[in-house]
């Protein structure tokens, strides 16, 4: 199962392991994360799963699709490697995977 590093709004770090195929956003909030809202459930439509992803992972993720890049763009938050975590699925390319909880909006 792919491990993914997860860093919470108070700079805590926490290794969690998921099953490849479920979400970012999912095994955060599996793993009792209760700052990931995640209001929408993951149909990318409220951008309350906001992370900001390692900057040595970024480059490794699928694409954003237009709707992820205009949600991130009502953020006060965005940084260079924001993504909606619900957008990212787990798999064993992205073992050890580092994304940190964006601010809260
Ligand atoms: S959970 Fe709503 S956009 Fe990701």
């Amino acid at each position: 199962m792919p491990k993914l590093v997860v860093v919470n709004r108070a700079g805590d770090e926490k290794t969690i392991e998921a099953a490849a195929g479920m979400s970012v956003m999912e095994a955060v909030r599996d793993a009792g994360f209760d700052e990931m809202l995640a209001l929408c459930g993951g149909c990318c439509s409220c951008a309350t799963c906001h992370v900001v992803v390692d900057g040595a992972w970024a480059d490794k993720l699928v694409p954003m699709s237009e709707d992820e890049n205009d949600l991130l763009d009502s953020s006060d938050h965005r940084e260079a490697t924001s993504r909606l975590s619900c957008q990212i699925h787990l798999s064993d390319a992205l073992d050890g995977l580092k994304v940190r909880i964006a601010a809260e909006d």
